[in-house]
């Protein structure tokens, strides 16, 4: 009775309010249609079809399969619609699917300003479309919302969601629909971004409000809207406002309808260190919180800040979870969040007020949360790297990501990839010049999954202070761990744990009411667990990296599991040695599965790495400080898309052919290459930096192929890519 009144509610939502909008969270879980990312209103990834259950799913095969042509990121969830499947690919494409037989109905190809990709730190990626009333939305990747006519894919408006364009803004989140607007907030927090969420009439396309994250400068007058200005009296007067203050709304953005609120997770500080961002300090509102807003006016109703003066790129834009649940013994309507910052938050959505924040791993910017006042209790000794370098907990990328985790409701267990890991970050040496339109993170970064194996490759002004920490303790016992965990929300206790591969492998996760819990993994393997012991039920290999979440649906009484599958998204360069993409390359695909289904066809493995080919000779006057200088411009402009590294989705620039030295000035300044992803420089470079790159690519090649022809002669593999990450973003 339950499952069948879910269904029913589901369906009459569909057709009604025709988003799975409007209703009870908790009656409209996800059956025959998945009509938001997370399947229902309430986004818990949960579905209550289980014809694909602990008893069946061994014989879970491929139904079909759609090779997107593309080697970049996919990060959305499908959403489906009596019979029909929308999501969304690279810089916002759009596609219809037939959704039992996998025939396309029609794509939709946004004429996107490719140059945008000069603020995008972390691949060309969409989270996904929003679907209501006949009508297909989605934000591409310059920033522009579509609404798309859901039966041929024709454009019906197209609206500016960028507030100003002068600015390093992109768009990479799902639009959601809120009552009769629809609300997309924008990304891009590493560059000169001040966050903002924009509604958008349903039908129009008109701009309804617009909510600023951060105030502006208090010297140009009045603040934007009236919550700023409780928020302006958190920040240094003198803050770096000509760049932004970043809390870019990137992702979470979730519509309550019981309180017609829309629940929104803000990013992070930009620049990321406060001392420089707000050099008074501050909470700096509304960075790294989630802001209620009155759907209808944009206007907000509470706010939880759950990192106070962010210093770490702690954004709280993991995707959101609205449930009730019981808490003491009183019955809740609440959200569930997951930020980087590493706590698992229980908020009653009515009001915001805390009712669990439980640490999910180690952590050293903050011990605990004192739960009279709703503050962490920060612990700035371990965690400031503004006098020196420290390994900070949870790392950069954060204890949880965008990577969708489902909540079930028969468990009660938040079911998601957690990260345990630490980084270490110094200040980059010297003022950073910050500036329109540049990455503006005086921080530098340093990953790896074995710090201390990389020490001694440091400069001793950075080995020797990062060796004396005490973290230094706990890198040593467990230098970092990802696992896919079942998680009591209420008490942060693990039920049950898989290990993933490495740091960069935390795919997204489905529960569904068969007992299963599904998830992809970047290693290629498509993974089904029983959702009560975690023990592992089926594994299909693909050959294709996943990161995105899996949904399922039903059409004609079959049950399908669908995947978007691709290595991407952020440190997209770095392709890991173990995962698919680094073997077989980064075909990106949908996957759909259903019982009796047949075998995934597997992408050829790469051919092996050759040799660098031979660089050309340097020009005339070419000096070692040429060079130098050509190294400072690439690491400044040019690294984050560019690792240099074998198999990496951008060239590696070590290994470029005849041709490309030739054509290097047109591709670099005139934009050669610029419809398929590499910006043209020529407003920011000279002709003569680009030369001085250029020598620097040529010495690089130059030392890459007498390394590799060594190694060749050595009968060693060439392709060992290093462990260390090094960025100034
Ligand atoms: C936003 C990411 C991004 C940045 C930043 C970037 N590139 Fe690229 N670059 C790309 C992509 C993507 C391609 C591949 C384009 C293609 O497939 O045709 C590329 C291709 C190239 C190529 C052609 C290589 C070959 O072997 O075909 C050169 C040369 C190049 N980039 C140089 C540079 C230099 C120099 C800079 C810095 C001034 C730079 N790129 C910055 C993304 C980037």
């Amino acid at each position: 009775m339950k499952k069948f009144l879910g269904a029913l509610c589901v369906l009459a939502l569909a057709a009604c309010s025709g988003q799975g909008g409007g209703g009870d969270t908790a009656q409209g879980l996800a059956a025959e249609n998945w009509v938001t990312l997370g399947g229902d209103i309430g986004k818990s990834h949960y579905s209550q079809l289980e014809d694909i259950n602990r008893e069946t799913v061994g014989r879970l095969g491929l139904a079909w399969a759609v090779d997107l042509g593309t080697n970049r990121g996919l990060e959305a969830t499908p959403v489906v619609v009596d019979g029909v499947m929308y999501t969304s690919g690279v810089a916002g494409r759009v596609y219809a699917f037939d959704a039992a037989s996998g025939k396309e109905l029609w794509r939709f190809e946004p004429q996107v300003d490719m140059q945008i990709n000069r603020t995008v730190c972390c691949d060309m990626v969409n989270r996904g479309v929003a679907v209501a009333k006949g009508k297909v939305y989605v934000t591409s990747l310059d920033g522009w919302m579509y609404a798309l006519d859901a039966k041929t894919g024709a454009v019906a408006w197209k609206a500016d969601a960028v507030a100003d364009r002068r600015r390093g803004d992109n768009s990479t989140g799902a639009p959601e629909v809120a009552g009769d607007v629809v609300v997309i907030g924008n990304a891009g927090a590493e560059y000169d971004v001040r966050g903002s969420v924009s509604a958008f009439d349903l039908e129009t396309g008109k701009l309804v409000w617009r909510f600023y994250v951060v105030p502006r400068d208090p010297k140009l007058g009045p603040q934007d809207h009236p919550d700023l200005e409780q928020a302006v009296k958190t920040w240094d007067p003198n803050s770096r406002w000509d760049v932004g203050g970043g809390g870019a709304p990137w992702d979470a953005i979730n519509y309550d309808p019981e309180t017609g609120l829309v629940l929104v997770g803000t990013g992070n500080g930009g620049p990321y260190a406060t001392s420089r961002r707000s050099p008074k300090g501050g909470d700096n509102l509304y960075l790294g919180s989630i802001v209620a807003l009155d759907a209808r006016t944009g206007r907000l109703k509470w706010h939880y800040q759950e990192t106070p003066g962010d210093n770490w790129d702690y954004t709280s834009t993991s995707p959101m979870i609205l449930t009730r649940m019981s808490v003491d013994g009183e019955e809740r309507p609440v959200v569930l969040h997951a930020p980087k910052n590493g706590f698992l938050y229980v908020l009653d959505r009515r009001d915001g007020k805390l009712l669990r924040a439980n640490a999910l791993v180690r952590m050293n910017w903050a011990d605990g949360v004192d739960m009279k006042t709703g503050r962490p209790n920060l612990t700035p000794e371990r965690s400031d790297y503004t006098t020196g370098p420290r390994i900070v907990f949870p790392a950069t990328p954060g204890a949880r990501n965008w990577h969708p985790a489902a909540y079930d409701p028969e468990t009660g267990l938040y079911i998601g990839t957690v990260q345990d890991m630490g980084n270490a970050i110094y200040m980059t040496p010297g003022q950073k010049p910050l500036q329109a339109k540049m990455l503006n993170n005086d921080a530098s970064l340093l990953f790896s999954s074995d710090l201390e194996a990389i020490l001694p490759s440091l400069p001793p002004v950075l080995r020797d202070p990062i060796a004396a920490l005490p973290e230094m303790k706990w890198v040593k016992e467990n230098p970092g761990s990802t696992e896919l965990r079942a998680i009591d929300p209420l008490t942060g206790q693990t039920k049950w744990a898989y290990k993933m591969g490495g740091w960069q492998d935390r795919g997204g996760a489905l529960a569904t009411a068969g007992g299963l819990v599904f998830q992809g993994s970047i290693d290629g393997h498509f993974r089904v667990f029983d959702k009560a012991s975690g023990k592992l039920l089926k594994e299909i290999d693909t050959g294709t990296s996943i990161l995105a979440a899996p949904m399922t649906y039903k059409v004609n009484g079959v049950q399908y599991v669908a995947v978007m599958a691709a290595w991407g998204g952020g440190g997209y360069p770095y392709v890991p040695p173990y995962s698919a993409a680094y073997k077989r390359g980064n075909q990106g695909r949908i996957l759909v599965f259903k019982l009796d289904g047949g075998a995934v066809p597997i992408p050829a493995e790469l051919p092996p790495l050759d040799v660098a080919p031979e660089a050309p000779a340097q020009a005339p006057g070419v000096t070692p400080a040429t060079i130098a200088q050509g190294m400072t411009l690439f690491m400044g402009n040019c690294a984050l898309c560019h690792s240099n590294q074998p198999r990496s989705i951008t060239p590696d620039l070590r290994r470029m052919s005849e041709g490309t030295h030739k054509a290097f000035k047109q591709i670099v300044l005139g934009g050669l290459l610029l419809p398929n992803g590499m910006p043209r420089w020529d407003d920011r470079l000279s002709e003569k930096d680009v030369d001085a790159i250029h020598a620097y690519l040529i010495d690089l090649q130059r030392q890459t192929r007498a390394e590799e022809l060594e190694k060749r002669r050595r009968g060693l593999p060439l392709d060992t890519p290093g462990l260390t990450i090094l960025s100034n973003y």
